[in-house]
């Protein structure tokens, strides 16, 4: 009697603990019919005893991802009257999803008869979840095109605990050969001794960096490795491991090394083009006008100042006898070595032409030379030896006079060039007419001349329209106006002072910046 008030005793508090427990309670009779459940079954399910009572659980707990193959199973199982362990999803009553730990066991009588199975079941819904993470960032980490490896510093020599499939696909090593070693063995000959002692002072201090480094592969190839080390810390803070993520960027390297070797090739033939430039420069002046004509009479100055190295103006004065002097100014459309190579070679040609040419002397380019009779015929025969066809597109405007030194007489001819201006001792200044707009190179053409009669102490200025187009701040030009009153202004000064002066004052317009064109002068005073 005593012994039955026990078991009773007992099997009332195992009664309150299967009610009371977190875990699920399910007890079915051996067709697996549910008997009795707990209240965490109708916390959880949502399915309260009555309603459940004489059905078996997966007839509605099971939904659409429950895992099919699990089904047959546990049913193959109960039917031996088999205990078993499973995870599987189940669905509540209102259709919410859950992942349910079951360990189901059978319950026999001392007879041996199945007289049920008893169920305890926990939501293991948390854990599968972070599972199901953890397994996502593994596959993220193992599809990574860069190498990422976790080494252990807690461990001798800091070894390799986990490498990713990038980390084998870039290095040719597969996990088993580096786990546990240090991944200084991808380094060798080249591996730049600064950069390692870079990485040994971050691990050290236990702080990330990143690298550039020449790296092995296992078949002995280099690759530049482009690696970032951190330090990973547990919730406390302690330093428990350093990832590391490595790339390949030998590509850029190599892009990079051919790059710098072809900017140092430029800079040498940059370096080379502009000696060759200044030397060509040099030339270029020689040509220009070192000893003016010295006549009677007469007076003459000159000022040229490049824009560029090259320049496409070129300028001179030449005695033709003992009455006649010549004087020129030519510019050649656009700048550089074209440019200043025509202008040169007509400068030679006009040079030429005006000489007396000896018999025995090289003949010019473009054959014979004609020595100058006038200055339209200067123009159209210069304007001959420069077909179309030569000057690639390019052209030249050209202001040529010839002064009477005994008459006063100032012939001159302007192609597609402004006219000279006169500057008058008892007259306003005025820039004379030019009649053909027509520039050297382009057409055959012919030019028209036109005369004018100095009187003493008149001066005669060719100019280039690198004075006259020359802007101010405001996109203003100096224009021919302001060039006629300048001279005027100057004309209390010595000839060659003149165009120094008138010099400065362009500057001034222009506010000191750099030229755009060339500028070019040529004067003369007749003082007769
Ligand atoms: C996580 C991690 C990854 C590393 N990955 C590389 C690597 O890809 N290539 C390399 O040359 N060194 C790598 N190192 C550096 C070497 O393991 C080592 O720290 C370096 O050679 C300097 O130390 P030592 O003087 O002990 O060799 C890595 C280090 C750590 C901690």
């Amino acid at each position: 009697m005593r012994l039955l008030h026990q078991s009773e005793a007992e099997a009332k508090k195992l009664a309150l603990v299967a009610s009371r427990t977190e875990n699920i309670v399910i007890i079915t009779d051996p067709q697996g019919r549910i008997e009795w459940v707990n209240d965490a079954f109708t916390r959880v399910t949502e399915y309260t005893l009555q309603e459940v009572h004489g059905a078996t659980p997966g007839s509605f707990l099971r939904g659409p991802e429950t895992d099919q193959e699990t089904v047959p199973y546990m049913r193959e199982r109960l039917s031996k009257g088999e205990g078993f362990e499973v995870e599987v999803i189940n669905y509540s009553k209102s259709g919410r999803k859950y992942w349910v730990q079951i360990k189901v066991q059978p319950i026999y009588e001392i007879s041996g008869e199945l007289t049920g199975f008893t169920a305890i079941e926990s939501d293991v819904t948390e854990r599968k979840r972070a599972e199901e993470e953890l397994h996502l960032r593994d596959r993220a980490m193992g599809a990574a095109a860069e190498g990422i490896v976790i080494s252990d510093p807690n461990q001798p020599d800091n070894p390799l605990v986990y490498v990713n499939d990038g980390f084998e696909r870039l290095t040719g090593y597969s996990r088993q050969e580096i786990l546990g070693r240090n991944c200084r063995f991808l380094q060798g000959r080249g591996t730049d001794p600064a950069a390692l002692e870079h990485i040994r002072e971050c691990i050290r201090e236990r702080r990330e960096c990143l690298v550039e480094l020449l790296n092995y592969r296992k078949d002995g190839t280099p690759f530049w490795n482009r690696l970032s080390i951190a330090p990973l810390r547990d919730a406390k803070g302690r330093l428990t491991h350093f990832v590391g993520v490595q790339s390949d960027i030998t590509a850029r390297k190599l892009a990079e090394e051919r790059l710098a070797a072809a900017n140092a090739e430029i800079l040498a033939s940059n370096n080379r083009m502009k000696r060759e430039l200044e030397a060509a420069a040099i030339v270029q002046q020689s040509l220009l006008p070192t000893l003016l004509p010295r006549m009677e009479g007469v007076e003459f100055a000159w000022l040229f100042k490049p824009s560029a190295e090259l320049a496409g103006d070129q300028l001179n004065v030449m005695q033709l006898d003992d009455a006649q002097v010549a004087l020129y100014l030519l510019d050649v459309s656009g700048h550089g070595v074209a440019s200043s190579l025509m202008a040169v070679a007509a400068n030679l040609l006009l040079s030429r032409k005006v000489d007396s040419p000896s018999p025995e002397s090289d003949e010019p380019l473009g054959g014979p030379v004609p020595t100058v009779t006038s200055p339209a015929d200067t123009a159209m025969l210069l304007n001959q030896q420069f077909p179309r066809e030569k000057t690639a597109g390019q052209y030249l405007t050209l202001v040529f006079g010839m002064l009477n030194v005994k008459s006063g007489e100032f012939r001159y001819v302007a192609a597609g060039h402004p006219g000279p201006v006169v500057v008058r001792k008892d007259a306003p200044p005025s820039a004379l007419e030019a009649p053909t707009a027509l520039p050297i190179g382009l057409f055959p053409a012919s030019y028209e001349e036109r005369s004018v009669q100095l009187c003493r102490g008149d001066r005669i200025y060719l100019y280039t329209d690198g004075i006259t187009e020359a802007m101010n701040a405001s996109g203003d030009e100096f224009g021919v106006p302001r060039l006629l009153f300048q001279l005027s202004e100057l004309q209390v000064l010595p000839l060659d002072q003149t165009l120094n002066a008138l010099m400065e004052s362009l500057e001034e317009w222009r506010c000191h910046e750099c030229l755009r064109d060339d500028v070019s002068l040529v004067a003369l005073e007749w003082k007769k």
